[in-house]
């Protein structure tokens, strides 16, 4: 009984004309059917498609694949369509090449699908890296020619970085804190402050936050002692200039990522006001009864401003020299180069942050300009920078290892490497201008505890000395003179 039921459904399938699969192997040399001349050969592919999907390799572990899909054409060369090739060339910094081949498991019977639909196959395999171009071609076999026109139909596909919805998933991306969701809000409270909110994440503690309208007008840095649940923090960033539309960046310092995490973006908005009612939920016939109130003062200003442009213009050419000079200071720029001993949060942004908020000065440090370093080069940044600035400051620290190893450890903003390269180009750079006057006159060396010792870099001894924090008065005097009267004279040196 069971031999002919078996039988029957064997005679049943025979009967129904079996749909093609493909199995797929690697296949990065050339295929077999190259060496031989084909008479017949299929047509080209109708469309090539990739697109980024996830497998789960193990628990938290997902690997991003592609998923190459392709279909048919449907003509009559379809009967010796035999393999579908694909190959993928990967571009970043490194360069990667491989192919597929995907044989049919059934000679095709006919054009289409019995359902009337072109005949559509998927692959998926081919790891995605991150930010990276592929090429992806693929062609039938056999193909028409021996020597090969290369692909017949091809496809570019730029994979995403850590933030996209799928990328996030990667192993590298988890660690540097793609998962994390910091939510960031940020408001202007007033002129000189910013207050930032954010989630905090189980992966450390420690971030920082930056507010750049263009250059960096603030930051400070947090510390969230409760590490083992998410918390909202919230951090008041003491801000120059104005912090509306700003930009805040939030950097966190995670214990899998250092200094390499992804950092996130938030835009600095005008805080709700707690006293007034918030006109955005007002109805719009309260609207109505406030705009005459409004409407008032906004005319009143523009007279005001009328005047005022008036005066100013048939007072102008007399007044022009006094007008701006009390409020309207530029900042000092200045260059900070520190040895790679060093370290970054502890001591170096602990000095930017007293230059930023107590010598009106805009700091520049190689740390927050990486992208620039790296496309530049760190000669031509120093270069340049070093041009633009109105000082170069030597940052030494005797307090090396014993502090660093405490607050900095596991190369968490420890010692830096890289700086080292910039100090001997900063000093490089003094030592060539110590004939010219007006550029030796841009250096100075700012110390902790005793006067450095400066082994190897005796050149040192020719700049301005500032001993923290007991000359810091007098440091603060020597970059307000910058501002207040342009390039100062070198008596100093
Ligand atoms: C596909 O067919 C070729 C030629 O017949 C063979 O060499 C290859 O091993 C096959 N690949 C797979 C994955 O079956
Ligand atoms: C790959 O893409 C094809 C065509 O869009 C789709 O049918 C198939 O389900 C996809 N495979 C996976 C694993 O996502
Ligand atoms: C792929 O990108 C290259 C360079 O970016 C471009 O020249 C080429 O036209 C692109 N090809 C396709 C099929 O989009
Ligand atoms: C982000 O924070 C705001 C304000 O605290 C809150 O209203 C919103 O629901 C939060 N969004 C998410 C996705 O957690
Ligand atoms: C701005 O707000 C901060 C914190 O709320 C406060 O400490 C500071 O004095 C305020 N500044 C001005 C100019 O009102």
């Amino acid at each position: 009984m069971s031999l002919v039921l078996l039988s029957l459904a064997a005679l049943c399938r025979s009967a129904l004309p079996r749909e093609p699969t493909v199995q797929c192997g690697s296949e990065t040399g050339p295929s077999p059917e190259w060496l031989v001349q084909h008479t017949l050969t299929p047509g080209d592919l109708r469309d090539l498609r990739v697109e980024p999907v996830t497998t789960k390799v193990a628990v938290e572990d997902y690997s991003v694949l592609m998923n190459v899909s392709w279909v048919l054409r449907a003509d009559a060369s379809i009967r010796v369509l035999k393999a579908t090739k694909i190959c993928v060339t990967g571009k970043s910094s490194l360069q990667s090449y491989s192919c597929v081949r995907c044989n049919y498991t059934e000679a095709f019977q006919s054009q289409t699908r019995s359902s009337g639909h072109k005949w559509a196959f998927s692959y998926v395999g081919f790891p995605v890296e991150l930010n990276t171009l592929y090429f992806i071609g693929a062609h039938n076999i056999p193909n028409a020619n021996m020597n090969g026109d290369g692909p017949s139909l091809s496809v570019n596909f730029t994979s995403p970085g850590c933030l996209d919805h799928i990328m996030k998933y990667k192993k590298k991306c988890i660690e540097a804190g793609s998962l994390w969701d910091p939510n960031i809000t940020a408001c202007k409270k007033n002129e000189t402050t910013v207050q930032v909110k954010f989630t905090t994440s189980l992966l450390g503690n420690k971030y920082m936050a930056l507010v750049r309208q263009g250059a960096v007008i603030g930051f400070s840095t947090v510390l969230e002692s409760d590490q083992d649940k998410l918390t909202r923090t919230s951090v008041e960033v003491p801000v120059r200039g104005d912090s509306h539309g700003a930009v805040v960046q939030l950097t966190p310092y995670f214990r899998t990522c250092g200094n390499d995490c992804i950092r996130r973006k938030g835009t600095v908005v005008l805080c709700p006001q707690p006293d007034t009612p918030s006109l955005p939920d007002t109805s719009r016939s309260v609207l109505g009864s406030w705009l005459p109130l409004l409407l008032l003062p906004l005319l009143v200003a523009v007279w005001v401003l009328a005047a005022g442009i008036c005066l100013r213009w048939r007072h102008g050419r007399t007044q022009m020299a006094s007008f701006p000079a009390t409020t309207l200071l530029p900042r000092a720029k200045v260059v900070v180069v520190y040895p790679s001993e060093v370290c970054f949060h502890h001591t170096v942004c602990g000095f930017a942050e007293f230059l930023q908020s107590h010598c009106r000065s805009e700091v520049i440090l190689d740390k927050w300009q990486q992208q620039k370093v790296a496309e530049l080069g760190p000669v031509l940044w120093l270069t340049t920078e070093k041009q633009a600035a109105d000082r170069v400051i030597f940052l030494l620290s005797n307090e090396l290892s014993a502090q660093c190893d405490g607050t900095c450890a596991g190369g968490e903003g420890g010692p830096q490497r890289g700086s080292q390269d910039l100090f001997v180009l900063a000093y490089n750079l003094l030592c060539s201008d110590i004939g010219s006057q007006t550029h030796a006159c841009k250096y100075l060396v700012v110390y902790f505890s005793q006067p450095p010792a400066a082994a190897g870099y005796s050149a040192l001894r020719l700049c301005p000395r500032f001993h923290l924090w007991r000359d810091a008065a007098a440091l603060r005097t020597q970059l307000l003179r910058v501002t207040q009267q342009g390039p100062v004279g070198c008596s100093s040196l």
